[in-house]
């Protein structure tokens, strides 16, 4: 008989957002014709630039040419591309990283995942609470140890640096899901505790393009020493449109070593074994959001959500509600009066005003007491939105 990989079993029934998904089909089946206000899963709406669209345009065309046919990219990414990257977000902010140290990939979701494939199982993983939950179930699934790190309003979000010995750190900045950012100060702490402890902190950077606060750092390798203790993953999906088009990178640096093998060159084993890169016509309209009209329509589309994230953010504290990130994120994370629970927060909104949010009970224990919302709908939703929740949070 063939064995189970018993760890799943200690997962939760489902994963966050395909609970949240099911609450909706509910909802909608018994309220036919009712549309929900998406605040819950941070999936984008507004549609991918017009430089991008116009460069798989070409590519596609490319595609439909002998002479021009491309068969498999390289498991690496297209030099193209990963040379737009290094110059553009590590060069451009004085980041030492060579185009051969990034690896394009379908999405952030699935490298922060799949990264735990090179590393040990009897790795110690200290993990946020409240979390994105993909770096918790995935190391569930792998049975390893974890401990909790608490981050609470009195610590802006920011956890402790653990007080007994741990080996793989994951921190995401701009944070998901309390949509605070972290100082360059505060950063450097955790620089340091990896390098002094071989540690190696898995950097989930997907929200990067949403900081505006100046001197916050906007990738782990502007602190010193991150090169030989940092991986960092960012994402096109929340920064140009890309969550249905799937395309991201993991920076592996070559200075990144454990047990003196590089880690770069085992990512690059893993990434040639189990998979086979991602599309070129996908890669030629990521290529493009660099472009001067790419960086254009960029600051355009996350603009408009920044200004959602705003209104939100205002109509909530002027209606008495306490509320964090927003400034440098699109989440909002919603301090819920203590009466009420995250799930309960979450039907009631959804119930009364036909908005969807996300629990914060389905981030973690930590979570629990708070709702997080997102700032990637219309600009006219946001203007009501606030009030509403504040509504039925204000009983
Ligand atoms: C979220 O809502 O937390 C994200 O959209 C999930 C993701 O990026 O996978």
């Amino acid at each position: 008989m063939a064995g189970i990989n018993q760890n799943y079993l200690k997962l939760p029934d489902s994963y966050l957002f395909s609970e949240i998904a099911a609450r909706k089909r509910i909802y909608l089946e018994k309220n036919p014709g009712a549309t929900i206000v998406n605040m819950g899963i941070g999936d984008v709406t507004k549609p991918l630039f017009k430089s991008v669209t116009d460069a798989m345009t070409a590519a596609v065309s490319e595609m439909s040419d002998s002479s021009t046919f491309r068969g498999y990219a390289p498991e690496q990414g297209y030099s193209f591309l990963r040379e737009a990257i290094a110059r553009n977000d590590y060069a451009a902010r004085k980041c030492n990283i060579s185009a051969d140290e990034i690896f394009i990939s379908d999405g952030s979701k699935s490298d922060c995942a799949n990264i735990t494939d090179i590393f040990s199982n009897d790795n110690i993983v200290a993990i946020c609470d409240p979390v994105y939950p993909v770096y918790f179930d995935s190391n569930v699934m792998l049975g390893r140890t974890i401990v909790s790190m608490e981050c609470n309003e009195s610590g802006s979000f920011v956890p402790e640096l653990p007080d007994k010995h741990v080996d793989i750190i994951y921190l995401c900045y701009p944070n998901n899901p309390t949509g605070e950012a972290i100082t360059r100060e505060s950063l450097k702490k955790w620089v340091d505790y990896a390098n002094d402890n071989d540690a190696v902190i898995l950097y989930d950077g997907a929200y990067e393009a949403y900081i505006s606060t100046p001197g916050l750092p906007h990738s782990i390798y502007e602190i010193p020493g991150a090169d030989r203790c940092a991986i960092e993953f960012r994402s096109f999906s929340k920064s140009a449109g890309f969550t249905g088009t799937r395309c991201a990178y993991t920076v592996v640096p070559k200075a990144l070593k454990r047990q003196n093998v590089s880690l770069r060159d085992m990512w690059n084993r893993r990434q040639c074994t189990k998979f086979n890169g991602v599309p070129y016509i996908v890669q030629r309209g990521a290529e493009a959001v660099y472009s001067a009209e790419g960086r254009r329509e960029q600051s355009e589309v996350i603009g408009y959500y920044k200004r959602n994230a705003a209104v939100l953010l205002d109509a909530l504290k002027n209606n008495g509600i306490t509320a964090y990130g927003g400034v440098d994120s699109p989440y909002i994370w919603i301090k819920l009066p203590e009466k009420i629970d995250s799930w309960t927060a979450f039907d009631m909104i959804l119930n009364r005003q036909c908005i969807a949010t996300t629990p914060g009970a389905g981030f973690g224990k930590m979570g629990e007491g708070y709702i997080r919302i997102t700032a990637f709908g219309k600009y006219e939703e946001a203007c009501v939105a606030g009030e509403r929740i504040a509504e039925v949070l204000n009983i």
